[in-house]
């Protein structure tokens, strides 16, 4: 839970919020992110790293309220798309300060960032370093590339989430040769300016060797390329991937201090390190609030389900719930909350102990639902995206508007 989280009167209040109000007020489903959490969990990136860059990564999850707060706070941001580009643009983040990532940007996103002045590209295949230097070289400026590398990590984690390997469609493979060939052109290529070597091993990932085993191979390789070529690149960019806990009991996270002891023990002073967390900085900040419609024996159908979070379809994530809008002394029944989309496999929480005379009304909350819900939220079935309202201080303001059925007609012609 967000660290404001508390239960007086058995209801759960978040900013100083109560869950009834909040759903009076925005309706359901609702993302409720708790901006003081989401604060703090900068803060501790930051603090573990002072003398580094903390790219967040966008993907997770991305408002111009969330690039405002990045801003204020002094992080970074990593992008992997026109679209993200355009909401870091929107926020105010200085265009210095923003990273791009991606295993095939379009010419039209290269051509954007460029002009826009990006801090940096991180180049994934040689087709891209030729084109990001042609457009470069068209605008007439050096653009700050790093080199996006295989470091033949498999790290613990889901398959679809796991990118370090050999068999990854990311980045140049360090075993082969790949990458540092691809060091050696960016840096005959006066339009390009590596400042860095880039790796991402994967995400949802709690084992802290996997990161030290990747900053060993980068350090190595980094130090090898910088031999060959006469040069100091002096950067390394070691990717997001912490893992944040779903379930109560779950292996506890390792913190972004623990990290950085780790990565201290294995990366020289001398080398600067950045890092980009996305799922451990806003997962946990983030409550979904659903209503309950029906309860039929073991189900219990919510107003939302697999198109605004489609984790658990995706990749059988599993989650908790509670209900949140009032205290229930009834004996505890084991549920399956379901949504309300026409499938099967449109289930949120498998399984889950929850007060028996659970009821149309009850508001039930799923927490840590802030990373790679909203973000890749879909519209099937045509329902429109549940908003995201920040709650701080017993104030509460809408950062993503719900989408409406207006929005969704807007699309046909
Ligand atoms: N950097 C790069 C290059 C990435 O590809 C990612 C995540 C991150 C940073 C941030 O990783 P994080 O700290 O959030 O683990 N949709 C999946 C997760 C996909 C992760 C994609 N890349 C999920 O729902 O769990």
């Amino acid at each position: 839970w967000p660290r404001t989280a508390d239960w007086a009167g058995g209801e759960l209040r978040l900013g100083g919020l109560g869950v009834r109000e909040l759903a009076a007020e925005f309706a359901t489903p609702v993302y409720v992110l708790d901006e003081d959490d989401f604060r703090a969990r900068c803060a501790a990136w930051m603090g573990a790293f002072p003398d580094g860059d903390v790219h967040y990564g966008g993907k997770a999850f991305l408002a111009p309220a969330v690039v405002g707060w990045l801003r204020e706070l002094g992080l970074s941001l990593d992008v992997c798309s026109g679209g993200e580009l355009a909401v870091a643009r929107r926020g105010g983040m200085p265009a210095e300060r923003v990273v791009f990532h991606g295993n095939n940007k379009s010419v039209a996103e290269i051509r954007d960032a460029v002009r826009w002045g990006i801090g940096c590209i991180v180049l994934d295949s040689f087709q891209e370093l030729e084109r990001v230097a042609d457009i470069a070289r068209a605008f007439g400026v050096r653009q700050a590339v790093m080199i996006r590398v295989k470091p033949g990590v498999d790290a613990d984690t889901h398959a679809s989430w796991a990118t370090g390997g050999e068999n990854t469609k990311f980045g140049l493979s360090m075993a082969s040769g790949e990458a540092a060939e691809a060091v050696r052109r960016v840096l005959a290529e006066p339009a390009l300016d590596l400042v860095g070597l880039h790796s991402h091993i994967g995400s949802q990932i709690f084992d802290l060797d996997s990161f030290a085993t990747a900053a060993h191979r980068m350090v190595g390789f980094l130090r090898e390329v910088e031999k060959e070529n006469g040069v100091t690149i002096g950067k390394l960019d070691l990717g997001g991937g912490l893992g944040v806990p779903y379930l109560p009991g779950e292996k506890t996270a390792p913190t972004p201090a623990e990290l950085a002891e780790v990565l201290g023990a294995v990366v020289p002073p001398d080398m600067r390190i950045a890092l980009e967390p996305g799922r451990s900085v806003v997962g946990p900040t983030t409550v979904a609030v659903y209503e309950v419609g029906t309860v039929k024996g073991r189900f219990i159908s919510v107003d939302g389900g697999m198109s605004d979070n489609p984790r658990p379809a995706t990749y059988g994530a599993a989650y908790t719930a509670v209900v949140a809008s009032r205290a229930s002394d009834a004996a505890p029944e084991t549920f399956t909350i379901v949504g309300k989309h026409c499938e099967t496999g449109d289930i949120l929480v498998d399984g889950v102990d929850l007060p028996g005379d659970v009821r149309p009304g009850d508001l039930l909350a799923i927490p840590c639902s802030g990373a790679y819900q909203r973000s890749a939220a879909s519209n099937y079935n045509l329902l429109p995206r549940p908003p995201v309202v920040a709650v701080r201080d017993g104030a509460a303001r809408t950062i993503v508007r719900r989408e409406t059925e207006e929005d969704l007609l807007r699309l046909y012609v």
